[in-house]
């Protein structure tokens, strides 16, 4: 049989995909707290993807971790009275645990505290200092002499040197946005004792940056990162691009630098190699997964970021930067995101918007948020907003009100009337094939994660299956004797259109997803199972797949979170 038109559309599109492995990644949440509403976007955007490109058959691993090291994880410890070993591998456990409830499916949850990661970041020092990538030079930095250890920059509060505002950071204002360095502020105090910092001086490592200025305007250039995220690269070229301080003094939790006895490798160096550390960790359990193949020079394979927008510098000047420095492949593109508000403000504790995973996942079925995030999420930086109220009415609309009740409508007449046996052909196949070729535009918008764009195709096709039933009135049909026959033929096309939708919405709904392979008794649904119908099988009774959202469960959560921690 020819295929229609139609159909060879989908085929010839889906016949031309790329091949070659990828490898992505998500920002590695610090070790010292838990799991939050904001995080979440970026791991729901990049599971979204990284099923996506599973679904269409594509070999796609995906890695993570906690991030373990730094000044503040080290005093929260030293707070909590634990070592600081302790904790990230406590707070490890939980972000894993965490994730895997929102379904979020890694291949690896590492942690930067590893031993992989201690033996990439000194051989890639050493690569460094071997092509004289290296340089030590004497800084001087503030220091609290009480607490025996130099101050970060946000461990300085003061007044603003330009408007006079009380108790600001020791890099920035608050109250008139200026920024400065922390000798300007006046009146400073250290957070930790409330002395005055005073300037020490300390031998500190830096990596020359500047080298790679052509090398990175070019990566840049070519295809490495959208436009948004292009342009605030290119003020940072304007700036100058400085040399880039990779050590701390001691305390510091982190990798000691060789050849040293009191400095260590700033967190920034050694976070991004977490990426490579948790693969490798990963290839060392699984013999077809080879390292080299994914990190030399020239390699055929993928490797896409996924960060939010306030690590753009780390990820897109410093990392290729110390990648080509130490001889590995360049990210194939760097994917950013902008940052959630709730009810159109700033995560605050105070304010208490600040909605950690665990507290959501109380009240609410994880699926509500992905879905909502899907709707939301576009491919720029442009911050989005979790609104609660339109959180209800979104889900509940959509993928209850109009998802769902397709498949709910449709059901009863076939368990009832006909044995719970589809027909063998269906209704209007012209309709389905409209369906199935809307696979071309769906899957550019996953591809290039626009969900917000697939999300609304997707619910004007919903919108499309409700009407056909409208139309076709299978309850008014079943009352005629002679129309009877005609409800099988209808409820199977309303089933079939519904079995694409749910195809289509896979990567953002994987637990309705498998509820509806279920329900219809079938293998787990792929891309690929667009081209044929489900005909002539047994499916099982309908259960309710999703309920509706419950504003009570909300005003719980809201409730819960006005309450003194
Ligand atoms: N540890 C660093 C990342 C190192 S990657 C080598 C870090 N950690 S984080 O816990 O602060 O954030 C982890 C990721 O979540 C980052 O990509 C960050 O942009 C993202 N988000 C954290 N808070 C967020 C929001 N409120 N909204 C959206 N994304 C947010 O940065
Ligand atoms: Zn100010």
């Amino acid at each position: 049989m020819e295929d229609p038109p139609g159909r060879l559309a989908w085929r010839r599109n889906a016949m031309d995909k790329h091949t070659s492995k990828i490898l992505v990644t998500s920002g590695l949440p610090y070790a010292n707290g838990p799991i939050h509403l904001g995080h979440l976007v970026e791991y729901i955007q990049t599971d979204i993807w990284v099923r996506f490109q599973r679904l269409r058959g594509r070999d796609c691993i995906f890695v993570c971790g906690s991030d373990a090291h730094g000044t503040p994880i080290m005093l929260q410890a030293r707070e909590e009275g634990i070592s600081a070993e302790e904790m990230v591998v406590t707070y490890q456990q939980e972000h894993q645990r965490d994730l895997g409830r929102f379904m979020v499916e890694f291949d690896n949850f590492y942690t930067t505290h590893s031993e992989e990661n201690r033996e990439l970041v000194e051989e890639i020092y050493h690569r460094l200092t071997e092509r004289n990538l290296i340089e030590r030079r004497v800084i001087e930095q503030a220091y609290d002499e009480e607490a025996g250890m130099f101050l970060p920059d946000r461990f300085i509060r003061g007044t603003c040197p330009v408007c006079g505002a009380e108790d600001q950071y020791g890099d920035s204002c608050e109250v008139c946005g200026a920024t400065y360095s922390p000798g300007e502020i006046r009146d400073p105090k250290s957070i930790l004792s409330g002395a005055p910092p005073v300037l020490k001086e300390s031998e500190h490592v830096f990596f020359r940056l500047g080298e790679f200025e052509a090398m990175l305007k070019n990566w840049t250039a070519n295809g490495a990162v959208d436009t948004g995220v292009a342009r605030k690269l290119d003020e940072w070229f304007d700036a100058g691009l400085r040399d880039w301080d990779i050590s701390r003094d001691a305390p510091y939790f982190g990798f000691q630098i060789p050849d040293t006895e009191d400095k260590f490798f700033y967190v920034w160096l050694d976070a991004p190699v977490g990426y490579l550390a948790s693969f490798k960790n990963l290839c060392d359990s699984r013999t077809d997964l080879n390292f080299e193949e994914y990190f030399e020079p020239g390699s055929q394979t993928e490797l896409y970021h996924f960060i939010g927008k306030d690590i753009i510098y780390f990820h897109a000047l410093f990392w290729p930067a110390v990648l080509e420095g130490a001889k590995y492949r360049l990210p194939t593109a760097i994917f950013a995101h902008g940052f959630l508000t709730v009810n159109g403000q700033k995560m605050s504790k105070s304010r208490g918007t600040f909605i950690s995973a665990a507290a959501y996942l109380e009240h609410l079925d994880p699926e509500y948020l992905r879905y909502y995030y899907a709707v939301k999420l576009g491919s720029g930086i442009e911050d989005i907003d979790l609104n609660l109220d339109d959180f209800v009415a979104r889900t509940n609309s959509d993928l209850v009100g109009k998802l769902v009740n397709i498949a709910s409508r449709c059901a009863g007449f076939i368990s009832k009337n006909f044995d719970g046996r589809l027909s063998d052909q269906l209704e209007n196949p012209a309709l389905q094939e409209e369906f199935v070729n809307a696979a071309v535009s769906i899957e550019a918008c996953y591809e290039h994660r626009q969900y917000s764009k697939a999300t609304r195709e997707i619910m004007k096709l919903a919108d499309r299956a409700n009407q056909y039933i409208d139309e076709r009135k299978p309850w008014v049909l079943a009352r005629n004797e002679k129309t009877a026959a005609e409800v099988q033929n209808v409820c199977t096309q309303g089933l079939n259109l519904f079995r694409v939708l749910m195809i289509y919405l896979k990567p953002v709904l994987p637990e309705l997803a498998k509820k509806t392979e279920e329900f219809l008794g079938i293998d787990a649904l792929s891309w690929a199972d667009l081209a044929e119908p489900v005909l002539g099988r047994s499916i099982q009774p309908y259960r309710p797949m999703m309920l509706r959202v419950d504003d009570k469960a909300v005003s719980a959560l809201v409730e819960a979170l006005q309450e003194p921690a």
